[in-house]
């Protein structure tokens, strides 16, 4: 049995924790400061292992007219999202975190694992302000993610490029 899905209160401070971790791991990637794939994949395997109700954690890369598949944690995916369709294209378009309480009632989600039931996505910026990718997270239980998530997500989404 998976552990119990931590209070809001617990969920904010390990979401703080988890960034600050983060932030002294990107502080030693002196050898490899504009690699953001490098990046991406320790924030996914952080926060997938100290998440229990995450089931899907990573990133798709905006390559061209695409979004591919970045680093990531959890069952096999899809490999390129061509769009318009889905979640990860809706918050790439409009260009703001979209919480998805339950993906059966959202027109379009893109189902790469049946066992997925709701879903956060968050816009990943360049220094620019460019969106460039996104950051994912699926749940295999219905309405998983709050107001916490999506803070504490999209402070962690901030760092990727630094
Ligand atoms: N559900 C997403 C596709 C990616 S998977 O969740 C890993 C979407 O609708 O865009």
């Amino acid at each position: 049995m998976s552990p119990a899905k931590p209070t809001a209160d617990q969920l904010a401070d390990r979401y703080q924790r988890i960034a600050t971790q983060l932030e002294e791991l990107f502080d030693g990637y002196q050898d490899t400061p504009d690699d953001e794939i490098a990046r991406m994949a320790t924030a996914c395997a952080v926060l997938h292992h100290k998440m229990p109700h995450f089931f899907w954690t990573g990133f798709y890369r905006l390559e061209g007219k695409q979004l591919v598949v970045g680093p990531y944690q959890g069952p096999l995916a899809c490999a390129v999202l061509p769009g318009p369709e889905g979640v990860c294209w809706a918050c790439m378009n409009e260009r703001r975190s979209i919480i998805v309480p339950d993906v059966h009632e959202f027109a379009g989600h893109v189902a790469c694992d049946a066992r997925s039931k709701s879903e956060i996505v968050l816009p990943v910026r360049e220094p620019a302000g460019n969106v460039v990718a996104v950051l994912d997270v699926d749940s295999d239980q219905p309405d998983a993610f709050s107001e916490v998530d999506r803070k504490g997500l999209e402070a962690i989404a901030a760092l990727i490029f630094g």
